[in-house]
């Protein structure tokens, strides 16, 4: 490690949290980002890494796209965040292709800085239209850490020391209809779900449940919230992860991708039915630097790219390439690897217990990839790289997968106990 790495960790390490760089660095994430460069990062010391992390799909279109940095220039030279309270036409396009590639008759947008505000914000909309108290929300799921979205968190680490929180949160198994019609009824304002979970493991849920939990919200008058913060922007292989299953929920929320890797912003877009109860409250909920002018304008070119690349089409055919690859190579580990998980270029591998997510991700990051287990279930490994991503860096992930796998089950990692309890299954 070099100088300067070493004094960014220190620092790190006493002026915000040591044991989160404790935590990193015994999972070999030690890693301070130098250059950025579409689906690769590179260390403080110039080793490249693909990046297959990308702050939990954040990078849709790779890092530091160049088209993204020329509309972040010409944005910088005009503009600056603007006026909040003030209309403006970079909000009122934004706004008005939001609409336009959202599914169903999702056309009205309040907009954010992250995910978490965008999903404070939909359950205030759900409570305010429907003057009901009751949210529904899942096992493991998350939707960050602010107000109202930290009384939905699936994980109750992240939630008991600060309770009391909001009233009325009710919590189900993720992926169990029944479980959900048990919880749903007239006086439920919302059902908060992940079409697919991020955090909770990579977890898509059964046929037909998003669309079970569209007919008992419309049976009992209650809003279906589904937050495609991580699922959206094509990450699956479609615009948003609930199109794979034709249900259109009445309030979605997105937000990292939509940002292009260079700017802060959230969506939270919404029916016009739900949009009556802002019309006599405009100023109810307000942010100063969400959708600000200069996000804005990066966002559409994000958007811009997206549909000019066919960067949709691309990730679902990646994604059929990197699962076949991925399932090969849990044929290769049976007794390591249990399940390939996700759609389109979100997956995971669920591994055969906790302590292999930490130490898959340090030899990972041995073999040139970056990559990290997911939060509510360390088993998972995450597999989240641009969808830029091209056929041979494909190769290049599974090709480093083998081989620290290889090397976890051998007993490199942090600790040096080799897992007993596997082996790897010899080539064909
Ligand atoms: C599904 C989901 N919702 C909400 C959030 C919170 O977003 P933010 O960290 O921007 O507040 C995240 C963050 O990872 C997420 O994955």
């Amino acid at each position: 490690m070099n100088d300067m790495a070493q004094v960014a960790l220190d620092r790190y390490a006493k002026h915000v949290n040591p044991q989160k760089v404790r935590v990193l660095k015994a999972a070999g994430l030690g890693i301070i980002e130098s250059r950025r460069d579409g689906a690769w990062v590179y260390d403080a010391e110039g080793r490249r890494l693909l990046d297959c992390f990308t702050s939990a799909g954040s990078f849709n279109v790779g890092r530091r796209n160049p088209e993204v940095v020329r509309a972040m220039h010409e944005a910088v030279d005009s503009l600056d965040h603007g006026n909040f309270l003030l209309c403006s036409s970079q909000k009122a396009d934004l706004a008005a292709k939001l609409a336009d590639i959202s599914p169903g008759d999702l056309s009205c947008v309040m907009f954010g800085t992250g995910g978490g505000e965008a999903v404070d914000f939909a359950l205030k909309l759900a409570r305010g239209a429907t003057r009901r108290a009751r949210i529904v929300h899942t096992v493991n799921g998350y939707h960050g850490h602010t107000g109202f979205a930290l009384s939905a968190a699936g994980r109750d680490a992240y939630r008991v020391p600060f309770e009391p929180l909001m009233p009325e949160f009710v919590r189900v198994e993720f992926g169990d209809a029944e479980a959900m019609a048990g919880a749903v009824d007239m006086h439920t304002a919302a059902v908060l779900v992940e079409p697919i979970q991020g955090e909770g493991g990579i977890r898509v849920p059964p046929d037909g449940y998003l669309r079970r939990l569209r007919e008992l919200c419309t049976e009992n008058g209650a809003v279906l919230i589904l937050d495609e913060i991580q699922t959206g922007f094509g990450r699956t292989g479609k615009w948003f992860a609930c199109e794979h299953e034709g249900v259109v929920p009445d309030i979605m929320t997105v937000a990292k991708s939509l940002g292009g890797s260079m700017v802060s912003i959230s969506a939270t877009i919404f029916t016009e039915d739900l949009r009556e109860f802002l019309i006599p409250n405009p100023f109810i909920h307000l942010s100063t630097f969400g959708g600000s002018d200069l996000a804005c304008m990066v966002a559409l070119k994000v958007i811009e790219i997206i549909e000019s690349t066919g960067l949709i089409d691309h990730a679902a055919e990646m994604g059929a390439i990197l699962n076949a690859g991925l399932n090969r190579l849990a044929g290769e580990f049976p007794d390591a690897i249990s399940e390939v998980r996700g759609r389109g270029m979100m997956a995971g591998l669920k591994l055969a217990d906790d302590s292999m997510g930490p130490r898959l991700s340090y030899n990972l990051s041995n073999h040139g990839v970056l990559a990290i287990y997911s939060g509510n279930e360390p088993s998972v490994m995450r597999i989240m790289p641009a969808l830029i991503i091209e056929p041979q860096e494909i190769d290049f992930l599974l090709d480093a997968l083998q081989g620290a796998m290889s090397d976890m089950l051998s007993g490199k990692g942090p600790d040096s106990e080799p897992s007993p309890r596997v082996r790897r299954r010899p080539q064909r």
